[in-house]
């Protein structure tokens, strides 16, 4: 096990800001008790009961797990538009924005007080987006917890998936956590760090006036098809360029262009693309890329009106003046007039950039890692410093040999 991976995974659970608060909340007055009385009271005071919810009594006391999941759950009911009953006058659109916010602000403090008065044995973890963000802020690594084991999903509770209480830590759940450590890791301090690299992939050879071909050659792209385009080694940081056409539907929609994930079976980003076909435009994309195999591919809705796409069918193309009447398909991608009938790209090539490390990235790494193996002392002014940073305040030797 990578030596540190243990310390990183041990404070990435305990890695969460907010301090602990009283437990009177500010505003009921002012801002929720208002709202409830024009709008719940009548239903849910000691008079009425209804659904044998009284709000009027329900307790303040956010920092109580049993009140903050009773809360949770009127936050719900009102975001989802259940309550007021439909039937029942509504609250505006203001209104309604105010005490959301107002709620959900006294949740998450109670979050926070919970936190700070948690015992030794419940512990508190990050949801999986929250690691993923936390490892970026923090080593300026990428790590994609959707990737299929990276994590447990999750679980889902009102919406939330962060309420304390859901938020468990099983034994599979650890093991990922220190899976997950060492792939961070050996991404911030890799032993080499890879070098950025340019690869270009093109449709046409550049051959096609030798060869007196009507014009260089361009895929095709119909929605739901693609054609592969790079493959990623490390994952990471990279700029993507893809020059194409993108030409609506007869009814005016927008072919997407989408990086497709092989693997994941998935595209990780992706935008709508409006050229002509004789002006390609140039689309630079940079966003951060998992490990894979990649295609560009169109993810314009739709498939075709008979459920079929065409996905498998490929064939050469140079323009659709040289196509038109050349239907290898059976499907009619071009009007009489040479209209696309659905949204279509045409891409002449794609280049991959990368991994690029910024320096903002580089300079979260410095101080981590001692210069010399062996440096307890340096080694403690490395771990303080990251606990610190994780932990956002500061964070002396005793904090970190609590945990
Ligand atoms: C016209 C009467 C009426 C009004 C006004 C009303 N409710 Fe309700 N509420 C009900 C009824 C009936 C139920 C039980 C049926 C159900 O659960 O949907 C209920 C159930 C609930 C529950 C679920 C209780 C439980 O534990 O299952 C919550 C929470 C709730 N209401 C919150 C609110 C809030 C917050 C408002 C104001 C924004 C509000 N209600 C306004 C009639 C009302």
């Amino acid at each position: 096990m990578h030596r540190h991976a243990v310390i990183l995974a041990t404070l990435l659970f305990g890695s969460a800001t907010g301090t602990a608060r009283a437990a009177e909340p500010d505003g009921y007055e002012t801002v929720a008790l208002p709202f409830f009385k024009a709008h719940c009271l009548r239903c849910h005071d000691g008079k009425q009961q209804k659904g044998e919810f009284r709000l009027d009594t329900l307790s303040r006391d956010f920092g109580s797990q049993q009140t903050a999941e009773r809360w949770a759950e009127v936050l719900f009911r009102i975001n989802s538009g259940e309550m007021p009953p439909k039937k029942e006058p509504q609250p505006k659109a203001e209104e309604l924005g105010k005490v959301a916010e107002w709620l959900s602000a006294r949740l998450k403090e109670g979050e926070a007080a919970r936190m700070a008065k948690r015992g030794p044995v419940t512990h508190y973890r990050l949801s999986r987006d929250e690691y993923g963000h936390t490892v970026h802020d923090l080593l300026g690594v990428y790590f994609d917890v959707t990737v299929p084991g990276a994590f447990n999903d999750d679980p889902r509770r009102h919406g939330f998936d962060r309420i304390g209480s859901v938020l468990s830590l099983s034994p599979s759940h650890v093991e990922r956590y220190y899976r997950a450590a060492e792939t961070v890791l050996d991404r911030a301090f890799p032993v080499q760090q890879p070098k950025s690299v340019v690869v270009r992939r093109s449709a046409d050879d550049g051959k096609w006036k030798d060869r007196g071909d009507p014009g260089p050659e361009r895929w095709l792209l119909w929605p739901d098809s693609g054609r592969p385009a790079f493959d990623v080694k490390t994952a990471g940081r990279y700029r993507v360029r893809v020059q194409l056409s993108g030409l609506p539907s007869f009814k005016g929609r927008l072919p997407h262009l989408a990086l497709w994930h092989n693997g994941l079976k998935r595209a990780v980003v992706g935008r709508d693309v409006l050229a002509p076909e004789d002006k390609p435009t140039l689309v630079e994309i940079e966003a951060f890329l998992p490990e894979g195999s990649f295609a560009v591919r169109n993810e314009s809705p739709g498939t075709f009106s008979d459920g079929h796409t065409l996905s498998n069918t490929q064939f050469t193309f140079r323009s659709i003046a040289t196509t038109r009447q050349n239907r290898p398909t059976g499907y009619q991608l071009f009007t009489p007039e040479g209209q696309t009938v659905y949204p279509t790209l045409m891409v002449d090539w794609v280049e991959l950039e990368g991994p690029i490390l910024t320096d903002a990235d580089r300079q979260k790494r410095d101080g981590l890692i001692p210069a010399k193996d062996g440096d307890l002392a340096a080694a403690r002014e490395c771990l303080t410093r990251f606990a610190s940073r994780a932990w956002r305040r500061p964070a002396g030797e005793a904090t970190w040999t609590g945990t």
